[in-house]
């Protein structure tokens, strides 16, 4: 049994693989006596199904009530005018981190011992789509013209919390990760207040500074280097995919949409439609994002287990799924996990 007080949260199972990687998140976390009370609620394609929206007002007002979710992918349909339901729940909530933790977990692969952390600043820069067409003669797509927007409190922000979990989790050393040479406005201010805030954390976090494409580069030649990356929203969409790319891909890649009030954390795969219903997904990006809202809410002992037995399962009893070019089911997965927890 739990040790903890019951905490509130939030449960989207989502679309595609979305309820079967759900099923067998919610299992082990069961198992592992995790402190979540859940409240099921609808979005994307089962959100129009329930509601005709894919964000339905009632699961707004869960997630406004308990502050915590965990949320399997979601389709974002095409045509039909919907707006992408994860931007959407990224400003109802405000949700400015986006953090993205990479560590080998299965050996063999290309990159070994990799553990690095993106931070993504997640609702400013061009993301904020203030674009438009201007027309010349008959062509209405002539030009096209988009404008980003950084704050100096949007940058303070998320650097600040990049710092801050830095401390918190003994990790050494900060990236700035810019283009402050070209877009001297809108990402000059981000490193301006970068190294600011990084004056604050002297002696206990080193900083360090590198321009995107330079530091793309680098993370294939020597990720190593790298500690805690913190950048704007565009340059860690990005990052982030190339990241997870070291570690073995999108399987084992979660991620944390961290507000001031509510987290949202999530797998960073969408919902594959092209396996879902047979049983083959890995749920294991979506038992991490789980690991991380263990530690948020202060059960990093379960956590620590949670990531033990994943190790273990993978390691030394080798039961894996296809993507990570194993035979095993999710189910079957799920009950090895559940065994090592056991
Ligand atoms: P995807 O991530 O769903 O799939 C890409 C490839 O990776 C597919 O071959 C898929 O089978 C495989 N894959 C993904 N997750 C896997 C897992 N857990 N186990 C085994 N294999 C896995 O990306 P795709 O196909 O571009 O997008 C499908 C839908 O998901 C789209 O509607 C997209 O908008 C949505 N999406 C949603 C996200 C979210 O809710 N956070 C994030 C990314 C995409
Ligand atoms: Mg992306």
């Amino acid at each position: 049994m739990a040790s903890v007080p019951t905490v509130p949260a939030t449960l989207i199972p989502g679309d595609g693989i979305g309820p079967e990687i759900v099923e067998s998140v919610t299992a082990v976390l069961d198992a592992l006596g995790a402190p979540f009370e859940w409240d099921r609620q609808a979005a994307g394609m089962a959100g129009i199904e329930a509601a005709g929206d894919p964000l339905p007002q009632a699961t707004l007002d869960s997630i406004a009530r308990t502050g915590l979710a965990l949320k399997g992918p979601l389709t974002t349909p095409s045509g039909g005018g919907y707006r992408s339901v994860n931007v959407r729940l990224r400003e109802a909530f405000k949700l400015y981190a986006n953090v993205r933790p990479a560590r080998t977990i299965v050996p063999g692969g290309r990159y070994e011992n990799i553990d690095l952390v993106l931070m993504r600043e997640n609702l400013e820069g061009y993301y904020v789509a203030h674009e438009h067409f201007v027309g010349i003669g008959d062509d209405p797509h002539a030009v096209a013209i988009s404008q980003g927007i950084t704050t100096r409190e949007g940058c303070r922000r998320i650097i600040r919390y990049a710092f801050d979990y830095a401390v918190k989790h003994g990790r050494k050393k900060v990236t700035l990760v810019h283009k402050a040479n070209i877009l001297k406005a809108i990402t000059g201010l981000f490193l301006e207040e970068g190294r600011a805030i990084a004056r604050e954390y002297e002696g206990r976090v080193a900083v360090d500074e590198r321009i995107v494409d330079a530091c793309a580069m680098q993370l294939v030649m020597n990720p190593w280097q790298f500690d805690v990356i913190v950048t704007t929203n565009l340059f860690g969409d990005i990052l982030s995919d190339q990241i997870a790319g070291l570690v073995g891909g999108l399987g084992m890649a979660p991620g944390a949409n961290i507000g001031e009030n509510t987290a949202i954390f999530e797998a960073v795969h969408g919902s594959a439609p092209d396996i879902a219903g047979k049983g083959i997904a890995n749920p294991l990006a979506l038992m991490l994002a789980a690991g991380l809202m263990l530690d948020h809410v202060g059960c990093q002992d379960l956590s620590a287990r949670l990531r033990a037995a994943i190790d273990e399962t993978l390691n030394v009893d080798g039961i894996r799924t296809g993507d990570l070019g194993g035979k095993a089911s999710t189910r079957e997965l799920t009950a090895a996990l559940i065994k090592r927890i056991g």
